[in-house]
């Protein structure tokens, strides 16, 4: 041992034999440890192709980014005011579970403010991130062998976290017939029991959304047959023709869970700060379960998270931004032969059919990055069964760079 460097505490009390020599493998050669098979989930194969475009870029490459579904850029410059200032005068200690209760005031305001609608600060739970959110919420709502419904294509991670949980998910495919939602028509079509189901308007991968009578439809008919409608609302604020309806404080829809998050219209996706608006029959349990799981959300991100809500003039400058981008790829795109491109009504997402160009979209995109610098997601992050022909294009980025890959893969397509 080099000196100064003391030995852990059991070798210094003479349990030696628990030492393994480099290369020796355990009390009994051939003993294998125990892994449980819940964490054997699929990845999350952006964040794979992220990487693989980061290490071009580190090599030299031009890469643009249309793969990261994030926005660019700093929060908005009250929020980092707010964030500096805590710094310096808060204790910055553990909050409530639920958060602190002036946030949690500011987002019940935010629903009257916003959709007109009565949220009560005690049904809302602050998180960290939406992602934990669907941890919590899934965790309070199902038990393993439940029956979850979510539309493919559809964001990944509820797939994989419900599946990590024991719960069955159950894929319905959704297509142009349904603007790539799960409507209650959908539903009402899919075979067997459902314990629940999980939607997102604005969607992603498609950026498809669902009308305020389907949203109200769809929690009328998960409240008629005991199905647990958890509606991910993290895109609302980004939308280019009519606003978002949200299920939260609807009549229609006591037994909803209403997920949304700091990270996307916000900005302040690092902050990792998220919120629910919570049904009554799960408000105790979720609470104990982040008791119990992380404690409480970050506390630095939720002082500054309050100032978001007064920087409502920069953040839907970014939505215009967006929106532009959106143009330029719905105007390029198609000359580059990705002339299938679902309905982007919010988020920052295109989804495009390439069937005609090849089935294996992990192997074309790879091959997109390698030969123009274009980064962009393959399908099957979305969508086991149709995924192999489909690719996500993410504009959160800037105009500059969405007409640079345009031209890119137009010659490219040439
Ligand atoms: C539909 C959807 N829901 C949830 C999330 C998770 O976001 P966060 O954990 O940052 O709130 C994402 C992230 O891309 C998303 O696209």
């Amino acid at each position: 041992m080099p000196a100064g460097l003391q030995e852990p505490r059991g070798l210094r009390h003479g349990y030696r034999s628990a030492r393994l020599r480099p290369g020796q493998r355990g009390r009994q050669e051939g003993m294998t440890f125990k892994a449980a098979r819940r964490g054997a989930i699929a990845p999350f194969i952006v964040m794979d192709v992220m990487r693989d475009a980061a290490a071009r870029q580190a090599a030299g490459a031009d890469v643009i980014h249309l793969e990261v579904g994030q926005p660019s850029g700093q929060a908005p410059p009250k929020v980092l005011d707010a964030a500096a200032r805590a710094v310096r005068t808060e204790p910055l200690g553990y909050t409530l579970a639920l958060g602190r209760d002036s946030l949690r005031e500011r987002i019940a305001r935010h629903y009257h403010q916003a959709y007109g609608v009565s949220v009560v600060p005690e049904r809302v739970c602050v998180t960290t991130g939406s992602s934990a959110a669907f941890l919590l919420a899934f965790l309070a709502a199902f038990e393993p062998g439940d029956r979850v419904a979510v539309a493919a294509p559809g964001y990944p991670a509820y797939r994989n976290i419900l599946e990590s949980l024991g719960v069955e998910c159950v894929l319905v495919p959704v297509g142009p017939s349904s603007r790539w939602q799960i409507t209650a028509e959908v539903l009402a079509g899919v075979e067997g029991r459902l314990d629940g189901v999980v939607v997102a308007s604005p969607s992603n991968p498609t950026g498809s959304m669902l009308s305020a009578h389907e949203v109200a439809e769809l929690a009328g008919w998960c409240e008629l047959h005991g199905i647990r409608l958890i509606s991910d609302e993290i895109y609302h604020g980004i939308t280019y023709g009519r606003a978002a309806a949200t299920a939260a404080g609807m009549a229609a829809a006591p037994h909803a869970v209403v997920i949304n998050s700091f990270s996307k219209y916000y900005a302040m996706t690092g902050w990792r700060l998220g919120w629910m608006v919570l049904p009554e029959d799960l408000a105790r349990s979720v609470e104990c379960l982040t008791q119990n799981l992380y404690i409480s959300p970050p506390t630095l991100s939720q002082v500054a998270a309050e100032s978001v809500f007064d920087c409502i003039d920069e953040l839907e400058a970014r939505v215009a931004a967006y929106r532009a981008n959106r143009d330029i790829l719905v105007a390029e795109l198609p000359k580059a032969g990705f002339d299938r491109l679902a309905p982007s009504d919010g988020a920052f997402y295109l989804y495009a059919d390439v069937s005609e160009m090849t089935n294996d979209s992990r192997e074309f995109c790879a091959r997109m990055l390698a030969e123009t610098g274009v980064a962009c997601t393959p399908g099957v992050d979305f969508d086991p069964i149709e995924g192999h022909r489909t690719l996500r294009f993410s504009y959160a980025g800037s105009a500059e760079h969405m007409a640079e890959a345009a031209r890119r893969l137009k010659a490219w397509r040439r």
